[in-house]
Order: C-alpha cells, then structure tokens, then sequence
C-alpha cells in the first residue's frame, strides 16, 4: 500500500465508516453540514440516485462547491451558511445530516488565518461568519474572563498565569501570534506530547466561533428537520465536542424512568434509536497515514419520533453557554 497522503488536500476522516452507516439509506437527500474539501460530498454524490445540500460558514470553500455544481448541476446545492441555522433549509425527506466538526486541512495550513500556532502575524481565528476575530479577545477581555475562556474551553491547567500574563504585556504592545505562543511556552515550560499551545489555541478558536453554541442549536435544528427515521452522524475531534454529541443522543435514545418517584411502568419516550452507543475510531491504518484523524469519534443514531424539547440537553451544558457569552467589559 502507498503510505503517503497528499497533504494540500484535505483528507476525509473516517469515510469508509461513515459511508458503511449512510449507505443503506443511499437515494434521495444528504445534508452535510461542513462541506469543507468537499471529500464527504463527492463520495456521496457518487451514487447517482443521492442528492446533497452542503453548508459552511467558510466563504473561501465557495470555489471547491463551484466546480460541484459544474459537475453534479441539480444533484448539489451548497449554501454559506452557520449549521445552527440548518432550519432555514427547507428540504422534504431528508435521508440523513452528516456533521465533521473542526477544521480542513485548508483552513489550518492558510496561516494567513491565524488557526494554528504556527501561524505568524495578526491573531485572526474567524473561521467564516464571525462577529469577531481572536485579536479582539486578546486585547479587550479581562484577566478573568481569558482565565475562564482558557480553563474551559482549553482544560489548560495554566489558565491563571498565561491570562495574567497576556494582560500585562498588552498594555505596552499588540500581541500577535508569535507573541501568545512565546507567552504560553514562557509559563508552559514543560514538553508533553502535545504542541504547549495547543490548549489554548483550542480555547480561542471555540470562542471566535461560538462553537459550543453552533453544536447545540446544529443538533436541535437537525433533529427538527429530519424526518422520522433520518439519521444524524457527528464526527468529532476533541472531547467537548465529543461530551456534547454523546450526551445529545444517549439522553433521548435510553428507555428509563424519568424519575425515581414515579413507578417503573411509565418510561421516558425514545427520540432516537442509537444502534451502537461505542463511538467509531479511526483504524491503526488511517492514523498511520492521516495522523490528524487520531483523535476523531464517529457517533450516529436514527430519530425515532417528533417533539422532543431538549430541555436537559440545553440546561447540561448552560455553563459552557455561559462562557461564549461573555463580553469584552475589561
Ligand atoms: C473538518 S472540515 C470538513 C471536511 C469535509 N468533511 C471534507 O471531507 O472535506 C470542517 C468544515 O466545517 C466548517 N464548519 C465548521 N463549523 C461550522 C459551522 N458552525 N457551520 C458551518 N460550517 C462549519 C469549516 O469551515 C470546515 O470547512
């Protein structure tokens, strides 16, 4: 076997497993959420009789969805647009709504973008669709909303001084790229396994982008459009993601009491049907050749009936809410 990628091009995670869950649906409508490099739409198009609506808050991916419409004309519809507003497409009998949350490998390598600590210059992060770039976020937040921005969204155990830090340099000069990560590995001095950056880098992109709050309200809207027996499958790459997406679909797929009080007669009523509760990994195969993928989890399940409220959904994780709230008051 060739073990070597093209790295220019993006390199769809998990394809061969996704297509093995999709496929059984194959003929009529795939929504994909993150269209990207286009890798999860061309192979979907592939099958003659399948159509796809593909979003992404990316302008910059306009050109690759171009050259789809070209080829695929009618089968293929892409609109820039955030996949929490996935409810503005009005599309009947949708088959299946297919999320591969992050990044492209495009995106990352643009280091004019500023989404890598590699990058050099102004601290940017936008991924498409933004209110704000991260440049704001460094400048105008205070030390304890850095701090809280960092320590949840990053899980960094260096929070407290690297905020602290970042506040006191500010005032005598702009802080760009180079800068934040000279800051952390200045605190961070230790090396693990991961880049020293990594975490906070993390923390600032989710913020930026409002990530948490555009998996939430992405998942609710897909859920209501989808009509019963539709599925969902969400690729995920870091653990907030992948407590989100887990506890979306284990919350209303368990049949159980919905209280202690009450007898064991009356069941919570199922909103989906989760086959295989276990997250898909990628293969030793895949890592080995697309070292990116080592940290995806493939979950997926099938709606099973209408009007589910999400109550608990959006009440468990308020207090991440609660952080991409915050606002610049210094
Ligand atoms: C990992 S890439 C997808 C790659 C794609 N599956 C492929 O095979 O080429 C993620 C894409 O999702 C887009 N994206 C991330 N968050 C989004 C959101 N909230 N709404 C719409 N697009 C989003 C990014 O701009 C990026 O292009």
């Amino acid at each position: 076997m060739n073990a070597t990628i093209n790295l220019e091009k993006h390199f769809p995670v998990l394809l061969n497993e996704l297509v093995s869950i999709i496929s059984p649906l194959y003929g009529g409508t795939f929504i994909d959420c993150t269209f990207g490099g286009g890798g999860y739409s061309e192979k979907i198009l592939e099958e003659v009789t399948n159509n796809v609506i593909a979003l992404d808050r990316d302008p910059c991916v306009k050109n690759v969805a171009a050259k789809f419409h070209l080829k695929y004309k009618k089968r293929f519809k892409f609109y820039n647009l955030k996949f929490s507003n996935i409810n503005q497409i009005k599309k009947d009998n949708v088959k299946a709504i297919i999320f591969d949350l992050g990044y492209s490998l495009n995106q990352i390598s643009d280091l004019s973008r500023g989404l890598s600590f590699k990058s050099k210059g102004k601290l940017d992060m936008r991924m498409g669709l933004n209110d704000f770039s991260c440049d704001k976020v460094i400048t105008k937040m205070s030390q304890q909303n850095l701090y809280k921005i960092f320590k949840y969204f990053g899980e960094e155990k260096y929070a407290k001084p690297i905020s602290k830090k970042i506040v006191k340099l500010r005032d005598n000069k702009k802080i760009d790229t180079e800068n934040l990560v000279e800051i952390i590995e200045s605190i961070k001095k230790k090396k693990s396994g991961k880049n020293n950056s990594t975490k906070i880098f993390q923390a600032l992109r989710i913020f930026v982008n409002k990530e948490i709050s555009e998996l939430i309200n992405g998942l609710i809207n897909a859920y209501n459009i989808l009509p019963i027996g539709g599925l969902i499958a969400v690729v995920t790459f870091h653990s907030i993601e992948d407590k989100i997406v887990k506890f979306f679909f284990k919350e209303y797929s368990e049949v159980r009491n919905s209280s202690r009080y009450l007898p064991n007669n009356i069941l919570v009523k199922q909103y989906f049907d989760q086959t295989k509760k276990k997250p898909i990994i990628p293969s030793f195969n895949e890592v080995k050749l697309n070292p990116p993928s080592r940290s995806a989890k493939l979950r997926f399940a099938y709606k099973l009936d209408n009007g589910c409220d999400f109550k608990n959904f959006v009440n468990n994780f308020s207090y991440l809410r609660d952080v991409e709230n915050l606002n610049f008051d210094v």
